[in-house]
């Protein structure tokens, strides 16, 4: 008689063995992924399986759960104190019988994948860099003179096959007790397979993270559970060194002007993350304490002041880097209220405007892994650009001012309810009808009756500026031509310029000359930059783009492509990436080889500095037509009907002068 065939899926692993052979020992001889913290001592339940029953022609056996030995007081045990579902056997405990497919479904796996709801995005593979390991430890003997770290860093060796641990100060000064109290069987915490950074009594089968994401206006962490991935809480608080100044600069302004205020800076936001952490845990319902590892993304000053570096440096040119490779340091040592052995990585920074954000984005957006040239746009107070494929990665960050965060902007606002966000004018008539952030109907629908409507924040200016061109009220210099003013009442004179009134309320909206200018500057900022980078590339048009970022997010890729705020793609290769620096951190949280590949690809990026390019001004010039003077956005203008083009004469009769770079608010270094 053959010993018993087991098949192991998804893996599709199969081996025969002897008749008494437990599934995990099965499994890890035939190298199947399985988890364990107890080390197959039926108490953690993490190696849990299913049999598939059947037949299974193409294996030519069929398989039954009573191929397995029948359920023992280990499970029971487990059962009663931990719940154990119908059809699910502990791996370590249930033995081969017969033949048998074995289901090892993904909860059990120590390798499984997480799924992002982005479609485009690809699966987070979990492998943290901090590992629960459960071990029983000889009792000290009058007759074996080793310590208690030795006899623990021992049973490492002998259950788990880790040797030659180090051990943090704070394990030692509780290693004893936690070794008594849990009778001298301890779950220890082995970060990167070199340190022990925690002890508790017992079985401790609970670890989780934190993934912080440091911008300059709201600071966001993630709590997630280290073993399944999954993200238990997401809360987000205003970056309290506002108050220092409202933009980076400012910011980096306030420091050279109060030499040492650096600290001050410091102090507040390490006291955001705190306040973050201890939000988080609360909503999570976990034990702050049991935050074993964080990872930190923000650009380049946002990096310089959580790490207590002065600034200054990066406040001109040539916008040196105190540090710009990936960090690894305690959680303490940034003031953050979790477990004391707990680590904090911070990812690396690329040049001095493009920092630990825009790595983040890199890997979660993954341009280098593939074939396909990526355009990916992190759109803030300057812009990010990252371009490229597996062959070659370029960066870059484009000087595009506040506007697009409604600062500048006669009526603009930070998105928040009341806000604009969504914006259609009829093409006859000119009327408008939009949205409002916190209201899902539209201003011409029941629904909206009695919304408080308070400004436009920077989704509802692109689209506004957009859908006022494709009713040809903003001609392609970015005019609003005041010779419709007898078609529509909306169109208003202001002084030697015209207004549109968007919303007639109190306050009434109005969008006026300037605020069209404004984001005329802005949008021609980050498409000079993103041209000065496929010119580097050598390319004329790129495969795919993506908007990163919370404002990225919520712009529409055809109001983008219309405003000519992204060079010309096929709309539907037009995309949100989310908030792609907030997941790199996460994927780095989870996946201890992400921290690898992302030092390793950053460290090939070529940057572009925007600023010394002899072509940006060119680039700039061309780019303040909407949606461009040189372009004629064939693939856009495929799907969607674009007004001819027309520029407006100057009141005098005189060619409009030209906007240029120099028009542009002053460079934020990131
Ligand atoms: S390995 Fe822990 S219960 Fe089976």
């Amino acid at each position: 008689m053959p010993e018993p065939l087991v098949v192991f899926t998804p893996s599709g692993r199969r081996g025969r063995f002897a008749p008494g052979t437990t599934v995990l020992d099965a499994a890890r001889q035939l190298g199947v992924d399985v988890d364990s913290v107890c080390g197959g001592r039926g108490i953690c339940g993490r190696c849990q399986v299913e049999v598939s029953e059947g037949e299974h022609a193409k294996h030519g056996i069929t398989s039954t759960a009573e191929h397995l030995t029948p359920v023992n007081d280990v499970e029971r045990a487990y059962a009663v104190q931990r719940e154990l579902a119908a059809g699910r056997r502990l791996g370590c405990t249930a033995s081969i019988t017969g033949d048998l497919v074995i289901d090892v479904p993904p909860e059990s796996q120590v390798y499984r994948q997480v799924v992002r709801k982005d479609a485009d995005a690809h699966p987070i593979e979990i492998d943290p860099v901090v590992r629960l390991h459960y071990v029983e430890v000889s009792q000290p003997d009058m007759a074996d003179p080793s310590s208690d770290l030795g006899r623990l860093r021992a049973a490492l060796e002998r259950e788990w096959g880790i040797a030659g641990l180090a051990c943090d100060a704070h394990v030692l000064a509780g290693l004893q007790r936690a070794l008594r109290a849990g009778d001298w069987r301890v779950t220890v915490a082995v970060h990167d397979g070199a340190t022990i950074t925690g002890v508790w009594p017992g079985l401790h089968d609970v670890a989780y993270g934190i993934a912080f994401d440091i911008g300059s206006t709201t600071v966001a962490g993630h709590l997630c559970d280290l073993h399944t991935g999954e993200v238990l809480a997401s809360a987000g608080e205003m970056n309290p060194q506002i108050r220092f100044g409202e933009d980076l600069m400012s910011r980096v302004s306030y420091v050279m002007m109060n030499p040492g205020a650096e600290q001050q800076l410091t102090k507040v936001v390490r006291g955001c993350l705190a306040k973050l952490t201890a939000e988080l845990a609360r909503d999570a319902a976990v034990d702050r304490l049991d935050v074993l590892e964080v990872t930190l993304v923000g650009n380049p000053i946002m990096h310089h002041l959580l790490l207590g570096i002065d600034p200054t440096e990066l406040g001109g040119a040539p916008f040196a880097l105190a540090v710009d490779e990936a960090l690894r340091l305690r959680a303490a040592d940034l003031g953050l209220p979790v477990h004391p052995g707990a680590r904090a990585y911070v990812l690396p920074c690329i040049a001095g405007h493009v920092g630990a954000d825009t790595a983040g984005v890199i890997l979660s957006e993954g341009p280098h892994l593939g074939d396909e040239v990526n355009l990916i746009v992190d759109v803030g107070t300057n812009a990010e650009i990252v371009l490229g494929n597996r062959d070659r990665l370029l960066a870059a960050s484009s000087p595009t001012g506040p506007a697009f965060e409604g600062a500048q902007i006669s009526c603009g606002q930070r998105a928040a309810p009341g806000a604009i966000e969504r914006v259609r004018i009829d093409r006859d008539t000119l009327e408008p009808r939009f949205s409002v952030i916190g209201c899902p109907a539209w201003s011409d629908e029941a629904g909206f009756a009695g919304v408080q409507v308070t400004g436009v924040c920077g989704s509802g200016i692109i689209e506004v500026v957009a859908e006022l061109h494709l009713a040809g009220v903003i001609t392609t210099d970015g005019t609003i031509d005041g010779s419709l003013a007898g078609r529509s009442p909306r169109i208003v004179p202001d002084g030697r310029t015209f207004s549109y009134v968007l919303h007639e309320g109190r306050p009434g909206i109005t969008i006026t000359q300037n605020d069209v200018r404004q984001i005329q500057l802005a949008k021609a900022a980050l498409h000079a930059g993103c041209r000065l980078l496929l010119d580097r590339y050598g390319i004329e048009r790129v495969n795919r783009i993506r908007l990163a970022g919370a404002f990225g997010n919520h712009i529409d890729p055809v109001h983008a492509l219309v405003l000519g705020l992204v060079p010309d793609c096929d709309p539907s290769r037009v995309t949100s990436a989310g908030n792609a620096a907030g997941t790199g951190a996460r994927i780095a949280l989870l996946n201890r080889s992400a921290r690898a590949e992302i030092e390793a690809v950053v460290r090939r990026v070529e940057k572009v500095e925007t600023a010394i390019e002899p072509r940006f001004q060119e680039h700039f010039v061309n780019a303040m037509a909407i949606p461009h003077d040189a372009d004629p956005y064939e693939q856009l203008a495929a799907v969607v009907a674009l007004p001819p083009r027309r520029v407006a004469e100057a009141a005098d009769g005189r060619p409009r002068r030209r906007r240029a770079p120099s028009d542009l608010p002053q460079r934020s270094p990131t």
